[in-house]
């Protein structure tokens, strides 16, 4: 019998695989509820491995019907079969042939791994570990095959048959109402990137060159009626195509190249090789249902699954621990195509506002982890943050470290030495030692240490030398299982920002100009003396955000007011309002909870004022600066002992005195920017909504029936959902008959499109009214809601627990109870997404001790529960640990 693989799992564990697999053949006969799948498996022994061993696959809850080994059927004796594994403890000494046949049920299949149904068509999900849900195989991306696969199908209910590869064959199952199609994949792989697709699906199509002459045909299949949402996906995935040729010479290699996009999926998207799986929410767009935002969201995840045709497939991870290797990368990638879409400033804002957002807070809390955990008990639980969006900023600082060429050619080097093999970070990281002639063995601290390094910045000018001094201290906090941390090798790009506002070039004492601006941090605490200065410059620290650290300087508000109106840099002419800001707010925190009024700082609304008076600069830039620090922001920079309710109240304030403070300003920008012209959801035209809707946003902070009217009137007249979504945000926040009939509006408008009812549950569970969780409550109960689709989950309970600040922390702890309830039923059908659901409470140990104790006792009930599932056991354990 295989017995259940002792968890946890450690990455000094690994061991080379006993057994290899050459190809796959799979014979997969779909039906709803008994789908038979034979799978023919070319094994032979690891040369590399120890000696002979037995044959140990992976299953989770299949049924076996058979197992022969090269033609013959296997005795009983021979072997053990049960729903999670099927070991032959004496196989053959050499390469052999196995033929196992088992059966599964696509349609009890509720926790969408392995093959499930959505909306009555048939689709797979396999990362991580969802192959060995349709059949028995080493299940572990070490072992890479090479795949053909025979779909077969009724004819009317599966009239679209795809798999990975090229479309070999296709034809009818005589005497039956069946058909079947062959699909070939060339690429070994290993099994995660396995897919098929059967149902009744559109497509958009259109034919791709790439740039060595292949002709690709692409196709974005859908459920039918929607065809016209498809488009925008399918420029994107042109785009990206014809952006990887440019920017990393990588071209695509196979026939065709399709994604589907289906209605039930617990991720964003899939990369299976030639068959991308969608959420549909990453496909679907038209210009009445989708914001600017969700246009610029699905031609990122397009561009990201594309890119991982080869940081991901073409060259895969040797084990789950290193999932950095394909998802840092492939993040760094697509921020990289999006800035080249888009604005590269405000693409780098909004990417630092979502690492600070998720990864900083995973990273100061019981869920910190490193890039590269060493340790894991469910992998599902580690597509977060830290892997992602972390992992994305250490590729970043890699490039920043050896400059554009050098960093390219160890990209070259990886593409070439690693292609069709399975990969770690040492192999990835030593391609850029070796390409880029440089010792990286302190820089691979950033994917063993866990922590968001702080960094202390001191300055002393010398006027009579001309030099500045900076003394910086480094100190990565302790972390779950990492009590001491060692100094990082940090890349702070920096700038001096002259008298006159013009940039100083940086000369280090003793080594001359700063390259590139980068200084480099290796040592617990440094000083840099800066010399040959014309007067006094103001640093500009960690520009572009160089480096994912947190700085305390000691500049003053009279620094920051003159970063905020000069720095050359734009990415720190936001950090310097945001930090001006930030101080405003947390001094604010502290006066509200010792019961007294809020100051009001006319510092804050100058530099503002100053900014919106720029007609250099670009709306959606302006649109940044004038977004001040989310709760979130606020709660993180205080750190410990946070009062959520305090937090919303001051910097509410804050938005009443801008918007009072601002109004003649932000009233005739928000009639200038008023576009008559058809909607289109380009970059530039995106930006000015953004910043005529933060206008209006704040013009109605204050409450003035004015402005409410104002929104009520965008939200009626818009002819598009960016403007109509953002008129209706703004109503949500004021308690008034004109929220609720454009929430009543809204509902019966959109009623036949759940991805556009999932702004309205989200935008409902999201308003900061002690009404809110009885609110939401109700709208468990709306038909459009269901536990079984992610999406309803997401937006609706989703929206509640992660960015409802006061009402999901409320005092009484009933919103803890309330999602604690709700991810309990929802562990019994889809432990992935319920354990997600789970982390809103990562941050519990830095509340204030009422609400602290709260959430804890809310914790232990939910850990004391009999048969949680491995991913919910997981995370509410690390939660307490
Ligand atoms: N590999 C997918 C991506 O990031 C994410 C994913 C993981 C999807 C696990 C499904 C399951 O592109
Ligand atoms: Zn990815």
């Amino acid at each position: 019998m295989r017995t259940e693989q002792a968890r946890p799992i450690r990455l000094s564990d690994y061991r080379a695989p006993d057994w290899l697999v050459d190809t796959v053949h799979l014979d997969v006969a779909l039906h709803p509820t008994r789908t038979r799948v034979k799978a023919r498996l070319a094994l032979r022994p690891n040369p590399q491995a120890a000696g002979p061993a037995p044959l140990v696959l992976d299953g989770d809850e299949l049924t076996p019907l058979s197992v022969g080994v090269d033609g013959v059927a296997l005795p009983e004796s021979a072997y053990a079969a049960t729903p999670d594994g099927l070991t032959i403890p004496q196989p053959p000494a050499g390469p052999f042939v196995l033929e196992v046949e088992t059966e599964i049920d696509p349609s009890a299949n509720t926790k969408l791994m392995g093959l499930y149904r959505s909306s009555g068509n048939y689709c797979t999900q396999c990362e991580a570990e969802g192959f060995r849900r349709i059949t028995y195989f080493p299940d572990r991306p070490d072992v890479m095959a090479v795949y053909t696969t025979r779909i077969e199908a009724d004819r009317d209910e599966a009239p679209v048959l795809l798999g990975n590869g090229n479309p070999v064959e296709r034809g009818e199952v005589p005497g039956t109402n069946r058909h079947y199609a062959v699909w070939h994949d060339p690429f070994p792989k290993p099994c995660y990137l396995f897919a098929l697709v059967g149902g009744r699906l559109a497509a958009r199509r259109t034919g791709f060159t790439t740039m060595s002459g292949r002709a690709v045909e692409l196709a974005v299949y859908v459920e039918p009626g929607k065809e016209d949402r498809a488009g925008y996906a399918l420029e994107a995935l042109e785009r990206s195509m014809r952006w990887d040729e440019q920017a990393f010479g990588r071209e695509y290699d196979l026939d065709v190249f399709n994604i589907v996009a289906v209605a039930d999926f617990n991720m964003g998207a899939m990369e299976n090789k030639g068959l991308n799986i969608f959420n549909d929410k990453y496909v679907l767009a038209s210009p009445e249902t989708a914001t600017d935002a969700d246009f610029a969201h699905i031609e990122a995840v397009i561009a990201h699954e594309y890119f991982h045709n080869w940081t991901g497939n073409r060259i895969t991870c040797r084990d789950w621990f290193q999932l950095c290797l394909k998802e840092g990368l492939t993040v760094f990638r697509d921020q990289e195509f999006s800035s080249d879409m888009r604005s590269r400033p405000v693409k780098r804002i909004a990417d630092v506002r979502v690492l600070r957002g998720h990864q900083f807070v995973e990273d100061a809390g019981p869920l910190a982890h490193p890039v590269r955990p060493e340790t894991y008990r469910e992998i599902n639980n580690f597509y977060t943050a830290t892997v992602y969006e972390k992992g994305a900023e250490v590729v970043r600082m890699l490039k920043t470290l050896l400059g554009p060429d050098r960093f390219r050619a160890g990209m070259d080097l990886y593409f070439a030495r690693h292609d069709g093999r399975a990969a770690t970070i040492e192999e990835f990281v030593a391609c850029f030692a070796e390409a880029g002639g440089a010792d990286l063995t302190q820089f691979m601290l950033w994917y063993a240490q866990a922590g968001t390094p702080e960094l202390a910045v001191t300055r002393r000018y010398d006027a009579q030398a001309g030099t500045l001094s900076l003394d910086i201290a480094q100190v990565v906090p302790p972390t779950p299982g990492q009590p001491t941390k060692s100094p990082m090798v940090i890349p702070l790009v920096l700038g001096l920002v002259g008298p006159d506002g013009a940039d100083v070039p940086p000369v280090l004492r003793g080594h001359g100009p700063v390259e590139r601006g980068v200084l480099v941090l290796t040592r617990p605490a440094e000083t840099f003396v800066l010399e040959g200065l014309p007067g006094r410059v103001v640093p500009s620290l960690n520009r572009g955000f160089s480096a994912p650290v947190k700085i305390k300087a000691d500049l003053g508000s009279d620094d920051l007011r003159f970063l905020a109106t000069h720095d050359s840099d734009p990415f720190n002419r936001w950090q310097a309002v945001q930090t001006l800001a930030s101080e405003i707010l947390i001094g604010n925190v502290a006066v509200i909870r010792a019961g007294g009024g809020v100051r009001h700082d006319g510092g804050l609304v100058h530099a503002l004022a100053a900014v919106l008076a720029d007609e250099r600069l670009e709306p959606a830039f302006v649109a940044q600066v004038l977004s001040i620090p989310s709760e979130g922001d606020i709660a993180r920079d205080i750190g410990r002992d946070v009062d959520p309710e305090a937090i919303w109240l001051a910097r509410h304030a804050l938005r009443r005195a801008i918007g009072n403070d601002l109004a003649p300003t932000l009233r005739v920008l928000y009639d200038r920017l008023r576009d008559d012209a058809p909607y289109s959801p380009d970059a530039a035209s995106a930006g000015r909504r953004s910043l005529r809707n933060v206008c209006l946003d704040l013009l109605a902070a204050p409450g003035h029936p004015g402005a409410i009217g104002l929104a009520a009137a965008q939200y009626a007249e818009a002819d598009n959902m960016t403007d109509r979504m953002a008129a209706l945000g703004t109503l949500s926040l004021h308690d008034t008959a004109e929220r609720e009939e454009a929430l009543a509006d809204f509902a019966d408008r959109f009623r036949e499109d759940p991805l556009v009812i999932d702004k309205w549950f989200a935008l409902q569970a999201m308003i900061p009214d002690a009404g809110t969780l009885a609110r939401v409550q109700r709208l468990t109960a709306h038909p459009a809601f269901s536990l079984g689709n992610p999406n309803r989950v997401r937006a609706l309970l989703g929206s509640f627990a992660q960015a409802n600040h006061t009402q999901f922390n409320r005092a009484d702890g009933a919103g803890y109870d309330f999602v604690a309830e709700m991810v309990t039923t929802l562990d019994g059908r889809n432990p992935q997404v319920a354990a997600r659901l789970m982390t809103a409470f990562r941050s519990w140990r830095a509340l204030e001790p009422g609400r602290r104790d709260k959430a804890r006792a809310t914790l232990e009930r939910v850990a004391a529960r009999p048969s949680l599932s491995r991913d919910l056991a997981d995370i509410v354990e690390r939660s307490l640990g």
